[in-house]
């Protein structure tokens, strides 16, 4: 994971064609990340996708170290994405594994990565890493109120969600019939065909 030089997959371009497509819909930025829990029951939700990591073909997303995701990330790395670009009536899902890059990582390269991601942040974003527990019975209000935490170094739970795709599903409503291609990657290379809607 994360060498230099790794080629861009072949179902890149049609997600940076997506993306460009769908920019004026900021929601066309947020994913259904699925995982699996410690029963190997399935767990959804909403993320912000925050690009790619630079000559790789990973995703980036932030969340909170405290956060079931997290802890599922450490567990049962297999997730999946759900992605769904309203415009051009688009989806990709995405699967592969995710990884956690936590604040005592040992890898210099993954620690730059984290403190990248942090300064990037919004005042408000930077906040809610300073929240109580989530999850936990509801705090008093004033556990959420203070100043965010100063863009230079992330506070403990800040984390790095990197998920490294190795089937990548991608259906286009539009078109008569509809267009539907699967990309698998075997090793370093990946494998790519049209299949039926
Ligand atoms: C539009 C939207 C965007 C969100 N973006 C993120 C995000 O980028 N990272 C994150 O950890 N949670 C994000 N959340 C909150 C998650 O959906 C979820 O409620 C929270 O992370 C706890 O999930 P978990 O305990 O299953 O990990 C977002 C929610 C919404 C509705």
């Amino acid at each position: 994971m994360g060498e230099l030089g790794v080629t861009l997959a072949p179902w890149r371009p049609a997600v940076a064609h997506a993306l460009h497509r769908n920019r004026s819909l900021v929601y066309s930025r947020y994913v259904q990340l699925a995982t699996v829990d410690e029963y190997g029951r399935p767990a959804n939700r909403t993320v912000v996708f925050r690009g790619f990591r630079a000559n790789t073909n990973q995703l980036l997303f932030v969340t909170d170290r405290r956060s079931q995701k997290a802890h599922q990330a450490v567990i049962q790395p297999w997730a999946e994405i759900c992605w769904y670009f309203p415009k051009t009536r688009e989806q990709f899902r995405l699967l592969g594994q995710i990884r956690l890059i936590a604040v005592d990582t040992p890898d210099p390269a993954d620690h730059q990565l984290r403190q990248q991601l942090w300064q990037q942040l919004s005042d408000p974003a930077r906040l809610q890493f300073t929240w109580p527990q989530p999850g936990a019975a509801a705090a008093g209000r004033e556990a959420f109120t203070g100043d965010p935490p100063p863009n230079d170094e992330p506070v403990a739970p800040f984390c790095v969600l990197l998920l490294e795709p190795e089937r990548v599903d991608h259906l286009e409503l539009r078109g008569e019939p509809q267009n539907r291609w699967l990309y698998e990657r075997r090793g370093d290379t990946w494998g790519s065909q049209q299949i039926n809607p």
